[in-house]
């Protein structure tokens, strides 16, 4: 909590101190210091990166009205995308200078943000962590995300179903791997748990990933942007696939799936088993269609409203809801996860039924 805050505030704190009995409340954790208690109409400063997925733009509609309705003073800002690191730094200084109580970040460079971080702390600004780990710091207070691991995991699964489904009996299988951007966190979590899923198909030799590309440092995609994935896969499919047909490929996300998917269909090829996340409206038409495979449904409303909710329950002063730490480099951040949803063709029209944005979709 800031000083100068307290100072006003010390009546109000001193019965909410008094009430709860103590400052933070989470159980044995080092990465945080401050909050508990702040005024029920405090600024609440969030961050977030350029707009490279839909999930982004949904997410900075829902905290601006989410954070109003919740009675903060709420101040949402994208870095831009020809210099989101710069930016973003800049944005999250103006925050604190500006007397935010809490920062939500949805890191533009998750490796980035060191200085904004000391910064933060001496103001005691609370750091949340949004859907990105903030990398080698100690002071990132909370992080609020899905299970990006078991992210990778259901891609990976999905992708073994539907060369199943798609191509019974061709194995061994041949596959290519897409990852992430290497500046963000997550790039390197999705992959390592779909990985986890892949590697005994590697080695069983049921896949075959053809290029021979297999790590997370050759299969990244800068800037998660599209026109490197199919760059790539252009090149791949020119130096490895003359004559052979490319069965599948685990794609991180929708954006880059729908690149890599134009680029099987410009060389000629049957449709391979892509995988995808983010349940953009494009990819989510496309599987029902039947050419992408599958998505990740990772529903941005109650990502922002569980991150909502643990800056509501940092003013009262109450416990904050964790399901667990997730490891930075140097610290475990308490952490709050949710699950992601695998969905195909088969399990859309379910999986959407409470979205009203995109169960229409999966409407014949
Ligand atoms: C998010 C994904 C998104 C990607 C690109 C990741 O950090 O978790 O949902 O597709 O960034 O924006």
């Amino acid at each position: 909590m800031k000083k100068s805050a307290l100072v006003a505030l010390a009546g109000i704190a001193a019965v909410s101190v008094a009430l709860t009995g103590c400052g933070r409340t989470d159980p044995g954790t080092e990465g945080g210091d401050d909050a508990a208690g702040f005024a029920a109409d405090a600024s609440i400063g969030v961050a977030l990166p350029d707009q490279t997925s839909e999930n982004w733009v949904l997410a900075g509609d829902l905290f601006e009205n989410g954070l109003e309705e919740a009675g903060f003073d709420g101040n949402v800002q994208y870095a831009g995308s020809s210099n989101a690191v710069g930016d973003q730094q800049q944005q999250i200084q103006t925050m604190i200078d500006s007397g935010v109580e809490v920062i939500v970040i949805g890191a533009a460079d998750t490796n980035q943000l060191a200085a904004q971080l000391e910064a933060a702390d001496a103001a005691g600004v609370t750091v949340i962590a949004y859907d990105r780990l903030i990398q080698n710091s100690d002071l990132v207070d909370y992080y609020v995300a899905f299970d990006n691991f078991h992210v990778g995991e259901l891609q990976a699964q999905s992708l073994l179903e539907g060369l199943e489904e798609r191509f019974p009996g061709q194995e061994p299988w041949n596959v290519e791997l897409f990852s992430g951007s290497a500046d963000d966190s997550n790039s390197a979590v999705f992959f390592d748990g779909a990985m986890s899923v892949l590697q005994p198909a590697i080695d069983d030799g049921t896949i075959n990933i053809v290029s021979g590309q297999t790590s997370v440092q050759q299969t990244a995609t800068e800037d998660w942007a599209a026109e490197n994935a199919q760059n790539r896969m252009d090149t791949i499919l020119q130096t490895s696939y003359q004559g052979i047909q490319l069965h599948g490929v685990l794609s991180p996300n929708d954006n880059l799936a729908r690149a890599i998917l134009t680029s099987a269909d410009n060389a000629g090829l049957e449709t391979p088993v892509v995988t995808g996340q983010d349940s953009e409206v494009a990819s989510v038409e496309s599987i029902v269609a039947g050419v992408q495979y599958s998505t990740i449904y990772k529903d941005t409303r109650a990502l922002v409203a569980a991150t909502i909710d643990m800056v509501s329950q940092l003013q009262a002063g109450e416990e904050v809801t964790t399901t667990g730490e997730s490891d930075n480099g140097v610290t475990e951040v308490p952490s709050n996860l949710l699950e992601p949803v695998i969905v195909t063709q088969a399990n859309a029209a379910e999986a959407y039924a409470e979205n009203p944005d995109l169960e229409p979709l999966t409407q014949p």
